[in-house]
């Protein structure tokens, strides 16, 4: 089994493990959403569903995936009063293909999904990504940021700013190196540091300090 599968599967055995309320980043990206009258979304590495099911609930369409089948279920399960061409779940790797090639998105929204991979990876999803929007899309995604001293460094280095750990890779970002991927495809209408509170269900907390950015897409 995929490497990411089998440790997400095992994170998420135990329920929806950061609570059901959405992050600070899923709210901050409405005024945009809006502003950009986006209809569709595309949520892809959902997890347990927390941003794709708010999403939905105001009014927008979501297509959302994750690897893990395991978060799908917990996902397809709290999206029952959705009609299916409202909030669709689907358990996929993001890097295979699975959308009709046609299919494209008023907006993509990825939280903490980026910084999981390495530079190939990255640069991979991020073409992924820029071919699933429509122009003028809306590129939203969060990151943790080498401003995040409690995490940074932790693990070993595997490449510049990028730390293993317990078989987790993160690579954490700078402002420049935001700018740096995604001109000149992207026009950045924001980037701001803030911080998400994850409450595990022992009730232990962790702040991240974690990098907001919306992009359009030119
Ligand atoms: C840090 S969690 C964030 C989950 C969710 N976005 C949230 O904020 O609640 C990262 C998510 O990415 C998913 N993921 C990791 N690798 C993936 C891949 N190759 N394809 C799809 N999803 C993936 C994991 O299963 C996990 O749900």
């Amino acid at each position: 089994m995929n490497q990411q599968k089998k440790y997400w599967n095992e994170r998420f055995k135990v329920g929806d493990i950061w609570g059901n309320d959405p992050c600070p980043s899923a709210i901050m990206s409405i005024r945009h959403l809006e502003e950009s009258n986006v209809t569709n979304i595309f949520v892809p590495g959902c997890g347990y569903g927390r941003n794709s099911l708010y999403f939905a609930q105001k009014g927008f369409e979501v297509i959302a995936t994750d690897i893990s089948n395991v978060a799908i279920d917990h996902a397809k399960y709290k999206a029952k009063r959705f009609k299916e061409d409202k909030l669709k779940y689907f358990s996929n790797d993001l890097f295979e293909p699975f959308l009709p090639h046609e299919q494209k998105f008023d907006a993509i929204y990825l939280s903490n999904v980026i910084h999981l991979f390495l530079e190939r990876e990255r640069k991979e999803l991020l073409n992924k990504m820029s071919s699933l929007l429509k122009p003028n899309g809306l590129l939203i995604f969060t990151c943790i940021s080498t401003t995040d001293t409690k995490n940074f460094g932790i693990g070993k280095e595997v490449e510049p700013n990028t730390f293993v750990y317990h078989g987790k890779t993160l690579h954490f970002y700078t402002s420049d190196e935001i700018q740096e991927i995604l001109c000149p495809t992207y026009q950045i209408q924001e980037q701001k540091l803030h911080i998400q509170t994850e409450t595990d269900p022992d009730g232990h907390q962790e702040n991240l300090i974690l990098r907001f950015i919306v992009a359009k897409k030119l």
